[in-house]
């Protein structure tokens, strides 16, 4: 796959997972260029406007990626909301989207630095550093406007179970990371085939102008009659494909 937009040699040691964002043991972390780049294009097919973008997951984890494409866009971005059906999964992501708000920032800079204080490795001083370089930012950027973040708890494959979560919310873009196998499985669906299951129940949120990218393995397949594939991308072992409802 070749990069359109975070093409640079930009250096995103600071959020790597597990430094100042959170990660969720046991997944691996969503690559920032990718979702870096995944948010632009999404930006590309959805126009020039003025008013900013609600992005949301339905599978998020720790929202790592939400988190990160937060921070890097957060000109273009007013809301980010991540839901999950793990319990554990729900309290991470409300912890990393935390690190969009000052009081957040501080919250983790107590921890790092006590951290720093009672183990005395580099790695968690080379945490504190890329925290007070990211807290100035998410400072200033929060004092011209903060960003308004949700999380809860629901069934992706499942519209009931998200209604009352999403309650109103008119989502522009949704862009989900979903279960694949080797390091998280589909829970709590019965559903044969549960991306269909999310796309169908994802339906009830998306107005005709929403996106929805789905990065995955390979091995599912990812397509329902009532979108259309706007392009899709190979990285490896892992696809992503954008969406765009027929409504
Ligand atoms: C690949 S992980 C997402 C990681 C995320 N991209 C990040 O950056 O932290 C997939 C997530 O889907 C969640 N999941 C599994 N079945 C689900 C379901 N039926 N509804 C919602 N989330 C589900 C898992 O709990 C897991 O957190």
């Amino acid at each position: 796959m070749e990069y359109k937009f975070s093409t640079g040699s930009t250096n995103y040691s600071d959020l790597a997972s597990g430094h100042v964002f959170y990660s969720l043991p046991g997944h691996p972390a969503f690559p920032v260029r990718l979702a870096s780049e995944i948010y632009q294009r999404c930006l590309e097919y959805r126009g020039k406007r003025n008013s900013p973008f609600t992005i949301y997951d339905p599978c998020c984890g720790a929202a790592y990626h939400l988190s990160v494409i937060a921070y890097l866009h957060w000109d273009s971005v007013c809301q980010v909301i991540g839901s999950d059906i793990n319990e554990r999964a729900v309290q991470l992501a409300e912890r990393n989207l935390g690190l969009l708000t000052p009081a957040g920032m501080e919250r983790r800079s107590r921890e790092i630095s006590a951290m720093v204080r009672l183990y005395d490795k580099e790695s968690h001083k080379g945490a504190l550093e890329s925290l007070t370089r990211m807290q100035e930012q998410v400072n200033q950027l929060t004092a011209v406007r903060p960003i308004q973040t949700r999380v809860f708890r629901a069934n992706a494959t499942d519209a009931t179970s998200l209604r009352e979560g999403l309650r109103d919310t008119f989502i522009d873009m949704i862009i989900t990371d979903i279960p694949s196998g080797q390091h998280s499985l589909w829970e709590q669906t019965l559903a044969p085939d549960p991306a269909w299951a999310m796309l169908e129940a994802m339906l009830s949120f998306l107005s005709p102008k929403s996106i929805l990218v789905v990065a995955s393995d390979t091995q599912q397949k990812i397509s329902h009659k009532k979108y259309q594939r706007l392009e899709k991308l190979q990285i490896g072992k892992r696809q992503v494909v954008f969406l765009e409802p027929l409504l």
